[in-house]
């Protein structure tokens, strides 16, 4: 007997993990110690803009046909020159001490499934280790350290084989959350673990991750390493160093994206943390490839609107010069097609695949990724649309009142 296809067999079987990103966020929580766990979750000050970028697409709804439906649903599409077979990327974090092959995995995971890996600068493995499982790497830098180390760092980047660069500059370094920051510890040595065991003796399944590979959780930076060979910081010796940079001018906007033109040879280069549509405007005369509307998961500055509610103004504004990406609150598929129907190319996700990664390791990543694709698919199906292509604002119910043009002059 002839095997079925893939698409033929139980679709329930495809996800033998998890069904969806919040199965993988309770098994994070349960897998993880609680400070690990209370990193990933973040947020900063009262938590409003965290958890708006979740609530307001809940605001948002569909009216799907009851026929007419299409057989076929093509989702693929470009992002700064890559192929990508679904319309989501791999955002960048530093993802220390989740998983043992932290980036790596994520990588993997991401090329599996035909997908952009983004790869913070504060990551756990070094971009040459990526690049080498994922060819479709962004490198991902905040505007830290004097220009002569920036330099270095695109060129270790270009040099690792970044396809393109993200220059991330939404940051505020504001300090206090109403839940309380969880520990991190400057270095995991002995008197680290021995004082922090309580938190992780309960969490078994973690504890043999990481004592299967024979390592202790990597709380240094390796991409900010001095290229002499030195050791590479710890996180708080990067953060120090990204805290007492004078903050960028969007001159030194031009000047990263020229810098990094240059080094590459014309490869792609993104603004990442856009809210507003001056700010987006800026950033198309600063000659940038694609901007991701982006409130850095609502880690910055707390008040600032959901993503989704900013978007669609930028994307009217902008939409037609640079590639507009966004990020935020992104959770399931039908997150994505909202976001696309509202003029975004491509999402990125961020805590969805650290929740994956949590959960079951690289698989976990290509769970989320599945989950993720079959839901894309499954609202164009009701949507009756065949390819992404057609996602417009009228597939979509937006409230009044809805959207935030932030960065628009006033009408009088
Ligand atoms: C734990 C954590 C670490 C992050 N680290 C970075 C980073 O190093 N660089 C960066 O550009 N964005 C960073 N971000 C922001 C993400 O790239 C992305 O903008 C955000 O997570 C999207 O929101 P979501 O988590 O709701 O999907 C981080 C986010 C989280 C949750």
């Amino acid at each position: 007997m002839t095997k079925k296809p893939d698409w033929l067999q139980n679709p329930w079987k495809q996800n033998p993990w998890f069904e969806s990103v919040a199965v993988a966020q309770q098994r994070a929580r349960k897998r993880l110690p609680a400070p690990v766990y209370g990193a990933l979750v973040a947020g900063s000050e009262r938590g409003q803009t965290i958890d708006d970028n979740q609530r307001a697409f809940t605001e948002i709804q569909f009216a799907p046909h009851v026929a007419g439906h299409q057989a076929e649903r093509a989702m693929a599409t470009t992002v700064m020159g890559q192929d990508v077979s679904l319309p989501v990327l791999i955002s960048p974090t530093g993802v220390q001490a989740v998983h043992p092959d932290g980036e790596v995995a994520v990588a993997r995971a991401a090329a599996s499934r035909g997908t952009v890996m983004g790869l913070s600068n504060f990551a756990s493995k070094s971009v040459e280790e990526v690049c080498a499982v994922n060819d479709r790497t962004f490198f991902q830098m905040y505007w830290t350290g004097q220009r002569d180390v920036m330099v270095q760092r695109m060129e270790r980047a270009h040099a690792a084989g970044a396809k393109g660069l993200i220059a991330t500059l939404d940051w505020s370094f504001s300090m206090g959350r109403d839940w309380g920051s969880p520990e991190i510890p400057e270095k995991v040595d002995l008197k680290t673990m021995v004082r922090m065991a309580p938190q992780v003796a309960t969490k078994p399944r973690w504890l043999w991750e990481f004592g299967r590979t024979g390592q202790i959780p990597d709380l240094r930076a390796p991409n900010l390493a001095p290229p002499d060979g030195g050791e590479a910081p710890t996180f708080f010796g990067a953060y120090y160093e990204w805290m007492t940079t004078t903050p960028p001018t969007w001159d030194d906007v031009d000047w990263m994206r020229e810098t990094w033109a240059q080094i590459s040879g014309g490869r792609p280069f993104m603004l990442k943390g856009v809210c507003r549509v001056d700010d987006a405007k800026r950033a198309v005369d600063a000659g940038v490839a694609a901007i991701s509307v982006s409130n850095h998961g609502g880690n910055n500055l707390d008040g600032t609107p959901a993503t989704i509610r900013v978007l669609h103004p930028i994307a009217e504004a902008v939409g037609d010069q640079v590639e507009v990406l966004m990020d935020g609150g992104i959770r399931r598929g039908s997150d994505v097609v909202k976001a696309l129907a509202l003029g975004a190319r491509a999402v990125m996700i961020g805590r969805a695949y650290l929740w994956g990664l949590a959960a079951n390791g690289e698989e976990g990543v290509g769970n989320v990724l599945d989950v993720l694709r079959s839901g894309i698919d499954s609202a164009l199906l009701g949507l009756g649309l065949s390819s992404i292509d057609q996602l417009t604002p009228d597939v979509v119910e937006v409230p009044e009142g809805f959207m935030r043009p932030l960065g628009v002059p006033a009408r009088t």
